[in-house]
């Protein structure tokens, strides 16, 4: 189902962010703790603590963004200069939709931004959503629609549930990945750039290869708002150019 609802600004709303229970703030920053840890499992304790302490949750509260991911494509935006007033964008892999708000505030109600992700994204002012799996056939074809035009920039956040098994984890973020980097070189503008979640050991050789030869710039990025003890970084491309005949 694709959905566009009204335009305007979104991530801008709910000022202030309402105190979680038992915090306590000492000036240095939040300190929670999870008191009622009974029948809990330990992992999911330290999940939740980290979650009650974590300033970038915290901020995403209060600025009304869906996600603490947000801040990852704002800090890669501020490092390469990726969302323009009026650009169109893809965001691939959108749910629940934090790079989605930050992408529509960037563009503004003269861009677009199109969003696919497997899972609903509850609507976003602006924006067109997708709900379907980007790999299934006819896909592509549904954002290119969509899109009604070339893309600036190609974003893709998509992450298959881990498994654990490190080398199954990578082998499956490296075809979503891939599969991005082939649908960007179909619809960005010539300059345009496209921007990809991979994991530890960075972009496969050969896969990086492919993105020197289509981009006039390829780096790796780990944006603070990643978090230190994640895996994941990001490949950054910039300055498309299309294959010569394209
Ligand atoms: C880390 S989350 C994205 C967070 C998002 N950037 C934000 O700011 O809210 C990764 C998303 O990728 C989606 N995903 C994984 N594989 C996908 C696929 N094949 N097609 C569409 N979405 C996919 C997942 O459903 C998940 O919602």
């Amino acid at each position: 189902m694709t959905s566009r609802s009204g335009s305007g600004r979104s991530g801008s709303g709910r000022p202030g962010a309402s105190k979680p229970r038992g915090t306590r703030f000492s000036g240095r920053g939040l300190h929670n703790r999870v008191k009622t840890a009974k029948g809990r499992k330990t992992s999911s304790k330290m999940w939740l603590e980290r979650q009650l302490n974590d300033p970038y949750v915290a901020e995403a509260k209060a600025r009304g963004y869906r996600s603490r991911a947000a801040f990852k494509l704002k800090e890669l935006d501020v490092m390469f200069g990726l969302l323009k007033k009026g650009g169109r964008v893809v965001d691939l892999g959108a749910a629940p939709g934090g790079w989605t708000q930050v992408a529509m505030n960037a563009v503004g109600p003269k861009g677009k931004v199109v969003g696919i992700d497997l899972q609903p994204v509850d609507p976003i002012p602006g924006a067109l959503l997708i709900h379907q799996d980007f790999m299934e056939e006819g896909a592509p074809e549904r954002i290119k629609a969509a899109l009604d035009g070339p893309a600036d920039l190609v974003l893709s956040d998509m992450a298959a549930p881990a498994t654990g098994h490190r080398q199954t984890d990578h082998l499956r973020i490296m075809s979503l990945c891939e599969a991005a980097f082939d649908f960007a070189c179909e619809v960005l503008a010539p300059g345009g750039a496209f921007v990809a979640k991979v994991l530890k050991g960075g972009t496969e050789n050969e896969l990086l290869a492919r993105m020197k030869q289509r981009f006039a710039q390829v780096k790796h990025a780990k944006p603070p708002a990643s978090r230190a003890d994640s895996a994941e970084s990001y490949v950054v491309a910039i300055g498309f150019r299309p294959e010569s005949g394209a």
